[in-house]
């Protein structure tokens, strides 16, 4: 054999071993990407409820909340310590509950070691009050944000927002529900006795290592953290025993970035009762619902004497490709709660055929239509500044926003303040679970939604208001921007850039 013969059989033997490796180490991402714990829970644990918060009324008739950020340790697994963050406990936050037109005001305590922030999620509030990446929080100090309840019924919730490390905060255990009610929802023949028939569902993908949370990103995955298992309420495997005919979840995804598809493991249909921002019109029969990051809906479910069924969730086909099906948690499946009927059940009315009036604009009157191109570089070509104020709205106005994600990923969309109407997904009118309030929307790529807002004010040109991904480290990276509410003819203040506050400690789990 010549020289260069056998330096040609090394060669290609380099190469052909070369790509046995990398193709078997492809092979093993793309197996060990997807997980399902369908059919392989135990439903051991009761499923905790978090406490209503205690409150009290001061002179002046405002319902005044207190709440602390704290670091704390949790046992999910028996034995085992989790160091975790939590409001007022170990790990989430007690639910808040005020009715429409109150006057609100929460006393936040930072006892954390670094700065955080607590956003309204869905709330109409005052740009100052919003908790988001302007009003921070320093460690150890203190921040009361009040406000007047004036919007509909629903299940909002609240969590930290520092820019840059929201998704740290958050999956450590910041987050809890602010449930409002009005005269509608207590008139109403829903269910409505809170951890008996009308239950708080907060549900979280999550990862352990040992006692510990794994919080890393794994290779692969754009979308930011995914776990390999579900829990409810911070509850791990969780079932509820349910003694009324008729149950009400208030589904809320906290999870970091997982879009989850849920259902009942029987296909029973379900009665679509509110979305993000309140009721709808009437109520859905459907069987599935998809939410992605940050959104809601209350879902009222029939069971019968002695059953047993469990809220799943299904693997999904719209993310776009198979790559980003795989990657980005589309083909897992969960299993994320059992409900256990009694022997005997309570008969419950029947949901009502009208449940609320839509008070979310139907566009008609828009004074001004805006485009919004998600990115995962940033909204619009450009990625988050403190000090920038991408967008200026006129107090009193409605607007449509167009969004459009071409990104060849999923993403979704928030906006601060308002809760809006989705006009049209793709040119289409939209489907029932987009029917009502919405705060925040799922698109997967290749979608775009037409959605049209109010803004009520009041006017801050100085404090701007966020609409992001609420993908948390998509939002983390900097896919968010800043709009003011100003009054007709006035002009967008300068926002603090951020720096005269200490800047929120940030390791980087990855
Ligand atoms: Cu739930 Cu801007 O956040
Ligand atoms: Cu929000
Ligand atoms: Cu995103």
């Amino acid at each position: 054999m010549s020289r260069i013969k056998r330096v040609l059989i090394v060669v290609v033997s380099i190469v052909t071993v070369v790509a046995i490796a990398l193709g078997g180490l492809l092979l093993w991402l793309w197996s060990g990407s997807q997980v399902s714990t369908v059919g392989k829970e135990s439903f051991d644990n009761e499923l905790a409820i978090p406490p209503l918060a205690r409150s009290s009324i001061d002179k002046d008739g405002t319902r005044v909340f207190d709440l602390r950020m704290q670091a704390g340790e949790k046992q999910f697994k028996k034995g085992q310590r989790t160091s975790t963050w939590g409001f007022n406990g170990d790990y989430l936050g007690p639910t808040l509950r005020a009715e429409r037109g109150e006057k609100v005001r929460v006393r936040i305590r930072n006892g954390l070691r670094e700065a955080s922030t607590v956003h309204w999620h869905g709330m109409h509030l005052p740009a100052k009050m919003d908790g988001g990446p302007h009003q921070t929080v320093a460690a150890g100090a203190d921040w009361s944000p009040q406000w007047t309840v004036d919007q509909p019924a629903a299940t909002l919730w609240y969590h930290p927002h520092p820019h840059g490390a929201t998704e740290e905060h958050v999956r450590r255990g910041l987050a809890g529900m602010f449930i409002l009610d009005d005269d509608r929802s207590a008139r109403s023949a829903l269910p409505k006795r809170y951890g008996v028939d009308d239950l708080p569902v907060i549900v979280q993908d999550v990862k352990f290592d040992g006692a510990d949370f794994d919080h890393g990103h794994r290779m692969m995955q754009n979308v930011g953290f995914l776990g390999d298992r579900t829990m409810v309420n911070g509850t791990l495997s969780p079932h509820r025993e349910v003694a009324d005919g008729l149950i009400r979840l208030r589904l809320l995804n906290a999870s970091m970035a997982r879009t989850y598809f849920f259902g009942f493991s029987d296909d029973r249909p379900f009665a679509l009762v509110g979305t993000d921002g309140g009721l709808l019109e009437r109520p859905a029969s459907l069987r599935r619902i998809q939410l992605s990051p940050g959104e809601r809906a209350e879902v009222v479910v029939r069971m019968r004497p002695g059953e047993r069924t469990v809220l799943r969730s299904f693997s999904q086909d719209n993310y776009s490709d198979s790559w980003q099906q795989r990657f980005g948690g589309g083909d897992d499946s969960f299993d994320v709660l059992q409900l256990r009927a009694a022997d005997r059940l309570r008969p419950s009315s029947e949901v009502p055929v009208r449940l609320g009036e839509l008070e979310v604009p139907d566009g008609k009157d828009a004074v001004r239509a805006r485009h919004f191109e998600l990115r995962r570089s940033g909204i619009n070509g450009r990625s988050m500044a403190m000090d920038r104020v991408d967008e200026v709205v006129t107090r009193g106005t409605t607007e449509t926003w167009t969004v459009r994600n071409a990104n060849g990923m999923p993403h979704n969309f928030h906006v601060h303040d308002v809760q809006f109407r989705v006009l049209e997904v793709n040119g289409q009118a939209p489907p029932p679970e987009l029917r009502g309030p919405k705060d925040t929307v799922f698109l997967p790529n290749d979608t775009t939604m037409k959605l049209a807002m109010r803004f009520d004010g009041p006017s801050d040109p100085d404090t701007p208001y966020m609409y992001h991904c609420h993908l948390l480290h998509h939002e983390d990276e900097g896919m968010m921007g800043q709009f003011v509410v100003v009054e007709k003819g006035q002009r967008a203040g300068s926002p603090a850039d951020g720096s005269g506050t200490p800047p929120a400690e940030h390791h980087h789990a990855s």
